[in-house]
């Protein structure tokens, strides 16, 4: 069993009272330090794991840890008649919401308040869900990913990019520098949280990837998983069906 990993070192608060907070703080600049500490790969990331999710044909799409609403957005590409996005953290939603309203999408697109580990949907709601970056974040995973199987139709697909941790020379060693010591200073320069960006590479590490990972969907009980690595293995698009 991996530790968990908090955001910050007050051991009185919950990880996910924790992570709601912090990303509550970096909320105005997520979008921007994203998008420079990515160099603009992470939307190609999501273009892909949306297309993995057109043999269903998705009319209902649900975006857990929507964020600031990137993947619900990529998602419209699937031409659904509706994509909800939840999130624990108010302030990554305001701006989520923000950005749809700009695109026109309010109709189409629903941000609201809600737990991974406790859905607000009945079962069998949605026929396609997307997690972008979320479930590293989770408090418990294999709950989150219990729900995520409950409120899934029958043969609805998931498709849930997470980093993972490249182990070939030298990409490694690249990534470790990048992550440990470009990505904490960046984001310490850039975002109002210190620690957020050190949290970012330990979360990392502390998350079961790859075949690991493929274990916690079969146990919740989804079939036909699988880890398709991109970019060198730095993330990882997970596809699995109920
Ligand atoms: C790194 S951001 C990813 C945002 C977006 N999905 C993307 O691809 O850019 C992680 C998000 O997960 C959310 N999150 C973490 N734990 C959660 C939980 N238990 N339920 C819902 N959202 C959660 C955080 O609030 C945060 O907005």
């Amino acid at each position: 069993m991996n530790p968990i990993v908090t955001p910050y070192k007050d051991q009185s608060t919950s990880k996910k009272e924790q992570v709601a907070t912090m990303f509550n703080n970096i909320a105005p600049k997520y979008d921007f330090l994203n998008q420079l500490l990515s160099m603009g790969i992470h939307k190609g990331w999501r273009r892909k794991a949306v297309n993995m999710l057109k043999e269903v044909k998705p009319k209902n799409i649900l975006d857990i840890a929507t964020g600031t609403g990137d993947f619900a957005i990529e998602a419209m590409k699937l031409n659904p008649d509706k994509v909800v996005g939840v999130d624990i953290s108010e302030g990554m939603l305001k701006f989520g919401v923000e950005k749809i309203n700009k695109l026109g999408l309010q109709n189409k697109i629903e941000l609201k308040l809600g737990d991974s580990e406790s859905l607000p949907f009945s079962d069998n709601s949605f026929d396609a869900i997307t997690v972008g970056f979320g479930v590293r974040n989770f408090e418990n995973l294999e709950k989150g990913i219990n729900d995520i199987y409950r409120v899934l139709n029958r043969n609805g697909m998931v498709a849930i990019l997470e980093f993972s941790k490249p182990r070939k020379f030298p990409i490694k060693q690249f990534y470790n520098f990048y992550f440990k010591v470009i990505t904490p200073m960046v984001g310490k320069i850039f975002s109002k949280d210190s620690s957020a960006y050190t949290y970012l590479p330990e979360s990392v590490n502390a998350f079961p990837d790859g075949e690991d990972f493929l274990s916690v969907l079969r146990k919740a009980g989804f079939k036909d998983t699988k880890a398709i690595p991109v970019t060198f293995g730095i993330a990882s698009i997970y596809i699995a069906k109920k």
